[in-house]
């Protein structure tokens, strides 16, 4: 009997610490930097720069800070996304419990869950689209600024902290391919593909390794979506509407790439202590829904909801381009492609619904909502 209150009692005491333990989670959730959820740093291209590219000198090609970019009310007007709405890492931040992640160079922005680097147009090597992007050297050095600043404000422990716990999510490479070799002959005189493609996987390792020396562990990957059947790429495939249409060229890049880059991060994880990563199998998951778009509720998968001539792949969306005349579809909700490059918002919610707790054919080893 004594036994039995003795074992009732620890019960009792084991029930008030849980719930004690409980509560203390709970209170530390006032301070975004007390808060349990890490913070969000984002490296790449226009798949994920909400609006850096607003603050520097380039051309409208590289910009999406004019209508209709943000016309489905979801921001008061446009923001520089190129999306009539949120990009990937806006609804990853959602999930996350995070406020959206300002970018860097926004004045007076709040970096304390993160900041986003991304630059529309940039690429794994300085030497794509140079001069009119905030290439990746750079938006590492940017990171290092950041870093500076969390270590005088918060201390060095905490800092060292948030950094360690911080997810680092970075989507980059297409334009290396599209615009770095694709467009760029004398590029294509100098190095077969396999080679190029050698040296943006080993710039973007320098460059994961640049981060995991300064603190940061946990990793994630956009791979590369099969870049031919982009409308843009669709527009200018020198085989017209043959084997469905898609450059061929561009999507064996793109293979070639995240076939590289797989290999690297396995050994990557084996040889750095800590080092956890969430990788993608995304060009089969957007070939999929290119082709099966109804089933995954889109009417249209192939031409883009803005732009002009075959399959809206001119780039004109806004007609502050190149070339001003454009058309606008009714409804982007049921488009695939915003404009020649850029998915719509609600293809963008997909992705980073697959990218937080996807099955694992589509996301390893570890998804979003495991790192964060
Ligand atoms: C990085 O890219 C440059 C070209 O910009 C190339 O010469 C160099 O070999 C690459 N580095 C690695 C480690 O692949």
């Amino acid at each position: 009997m004594a036994e039995v209150n003795a074992h009732m009692q620890y019960l009792r005491l084991y029930a008030v610490l849980l719930l004690c333990s409980t509560s203390l989670i709970r209170a530390s959730g006032g301070s975004p930097l007390e808060r349990r959820t890490s913070a969000l740093f984002i490296f790449g291209d226009s798949t994920v720069d909400p609006g850096n590219n607003n603050y520097i000198k380039t051309i409208p090609e590289n910009q999406a800070n004019f209508k209709p970019y943000g016309h489905n009310g979801f921001f008061e007007g446009p923001t520089g996304r190129f999306s009539d709405g949120r990009v990937i890492i806006d609804y990853i931040a959602e999930y996350a419990e995070l406020p959206l992640i300002p970018p860097f160079l926004q004045p007076s922005a709040d970096y304390s869950n993160g900041v986003n680097f991304a630059s529309g147009g940039s690429g794994v090597l300085p030497e794509t689209n140079f001069g009119l992007v905030i290439d990746l050297p750079t938006q590492l050095r940017n990171f290092e600024e950041v870093q500076k600043s969390l270590t005088k404000k918060l201390g060095e422990e905490k800092a060292k902290e948030v950094i360690a716990e911080a997810v680092y999510f970075i989507s980059i490479g297409s334009n290396d391919y599209i615009v770095g070799y694709l467009g760029n002959p004398k590029m294509q005189e100098l190095h077969v593909p396999e080679t190029y493609v050698g040296m943006v996987i080993g710039n973007l390792t320098q460059a994961v390794q640049f981060l995991y020396e300064r603190g940061a562990r946990k990793f994630g990957f956009l791979s590369l979506s099969p870049l031919g059947c982009l409308p843009a790429l669709r527009a200018l495939n020198p085989k017209g509407s043959e084997d469905g249409g898609c450059f061929e060229a561009a999507s064996a890049l793109a293979i070639t790439h995240n076939k590289a880059l797989k290999p690297v991060l396995a050994t990557l994880e084996q040889i750095l202590k800590g080092f956890k990563y969430s990788d993608s199998n995304f060009y089969d998951w957007l070939d999929d829904r290119i082709s099966s778009h109804t089933k995954y509720g889109f009417k249209e998968g192939v031409n883009a909801c803005c732009g002009t001539g075959p399959y809206g792949g001119i780039s004109s969306c806004g007609g502050n381009r190149k070339v001003t005349e454009y058309k606008l579809c009714e409804n982007s909700d049921e488009y695939i492609w915003w404009d020649v490059y850029h998915p719509t918002d609600r293809f963008h919610e997909q992705i980073a619904k697959a990218l937080w707790n996807g099955p694992s054919s589509f996301v390893g080893p570890y998804n979003l909502e495991d790192l964060l």
